[in-house]
């Protein structure tokens, strides 16, 4: 029996999906697993529900615990829903050695949350995650796509007010 999905991906991602698809054997679907789950997290509100993970499985006709173990296998996907703005520090040794456990206390106490929470406006969550590959300029973070690195308390909360504010614009536009 198919299963009925409450989600679905607008014409345009599925045509994305459709080109990443391509690139493989029609037999060997499940190599896409990777690109389509960051099209379904960018798509679905940043974060991979059961339903989303399900559905990515229909897709690449895949059993849905093969996409649930890669989901929690990479830091890189959200499991549980997340806030606007995720700021994921890295705390790795070269950071660690840098600062970044003072800039995480720093952001717990400015933002009130805990690592893994989120705020209760639902504008930020705070993760730690492993290396992002910026060491030189630890201590470091990443947010979206962008990094901020070198960073001071000055300069956190720079970026952290600066990314509330437009993000507020956003929403009121
Ligand atoms: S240790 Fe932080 S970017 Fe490498």
């Amino acid at each position: 029996m198919t299963e009925v999905f409450n989600i679905s991906f607008r014409n345009e991602i599925m045509q994305e999906v459709n080109r990443i698809l391509l690139q493989y054997p029609p037999d060997k679907k499940k190599s896409a697993v990777l690109p389509v789950l960051h099209l379904a997290q960018k798509e679905f509100d940043g974060w991979l529900s059961i339903e989303t993970m399900k559905y990515v499985a229909s897709l690449l006709d895949l059993k849905p615990i093969e996409v649930y173990e890669v989901a929690t296998f990479y830091s890189m996907f959200n499991i549980e829903p997340v806030g606007k703005i995720l700021i994921e520090v890295c705390h790795t040794g070269p950071c660690m050695i840098c600062g970044s456990d003072k800039i995480i206390s720093y952001i717990e106490k400015k933002l009130d949350v805990k690592v893994g929470q989120t705020t209760a406006d639902n504008m930020f969550t705070l993760k730690t995650v492993e290396c992002l590959g910026a060491c030189g300029y630890a201590p470091m973070f990443q947010i979206g796509e962008q990094y901020y690195e070198n960073l001071t308390e000055e300069k956190v909360d720079l970026i952290l007010d600066a990314l509330k504010s437009e993000k507020l614009k956003e929403i009121k536009h």
